[in-house]
């Protein structure tokens, strides 16, 4: 965790014919991490990429992998996306029956463990885990697509996990609807990590550096 606002740039609204191309343009322009959105087309109402795209994206780029798993059950894929290249893998709190277990493996895996948090589910579902954690998302749309508005109601969400965290060095994660307008609010309420994924990749690779620098400024 630092101090500086990290920008996680989400794939997912990249032009899928070249994602290598795509991923080595946002190193490139300044993305910090790499943020894969795996979905099932069970647990969310649409369907992406697995782990052969993720050990295929690997050579392209020495930043961080931070795979949001939106898959149910996560817990047998864990290995095969920590072999693929993942460095965080976070699960869904409401994905996984067991959620310790779930992030004990990723940690026995030798990456960093985050739990997602769906809008309506409340921050005490993961009060247990939180000496597993190295990473929180707090979803600020309803997972499964990107480009969708921001839900304002996410901000008092985000200032509540950073109390309850405390001192713990965990990365507070938002992802939905980040961009230079939502950012100074995001980054106040205590996220030190901003998913993006239209606000990174509208405008196409001429603009990505543009477009990362506004996101980085305005938090
Ligand atoms: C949605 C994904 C997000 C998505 C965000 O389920 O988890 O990472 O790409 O997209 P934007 O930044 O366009 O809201
Ligand atoms: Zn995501």
């Amino acid at each position: 965790m630092t101090n500086r606002v990290i920008v996680a740039s989400s794939i997912l609204s990249s032009d899928f014919s070249k994602l290598g191309e795509e991923v080595r343009a946002v190193d490139a322009a300044g993305a910090d991490w790499i943020h894969l959105d795996v979905m099932d087309g069970h647990y969310v109402p649409n369907i992406t990429f697995g782990p052969p795209v993720v050990t295929a994206l690997r050579p392209h780029t020495l930043k961080p992998f931070d795979c949001h798993l939106m898959i149910e059950p996560c817990d047998p894929y864990l290995e095969a996306f920590a072999r693929a290249g993942a460095d965080h893998i976070t699960v869904h709190a409401e994905a996984t029956t067991h959620l310790d277990r779930s992030l004990q493996e990723i940690r026995a895996l030798g990456k960093k463990a985050g739990v997602a948090l769906n809008p309506a589910t409340p921050e005490s579902a993961i009060e247990y885990v939180l000496d597993r954690l190295d990473l929180i998302l707090v979803m600020t749309v309803n997972p499964g697509f990107g480009g969708q508005a921001f839900i304002p109601a996410m901000l008092d969400k985000v200032a509540r996990v950073k109390r309850l965290i405390g001192e713990r060095k965990i990365d507070i994660e938002v992802d939905g609807g980040a961009a230079p307008d939502t950012a100074p609010l995001l980054t106040r309420a205590g996220a030190n990590v901003l998913v993006a994924g239209s606000a990174v990749f509208k405008g196409g690779p001429k603009a990505y550096a543009a477009n990362i620098a506004a996101i980085r400024a305005a938090a």
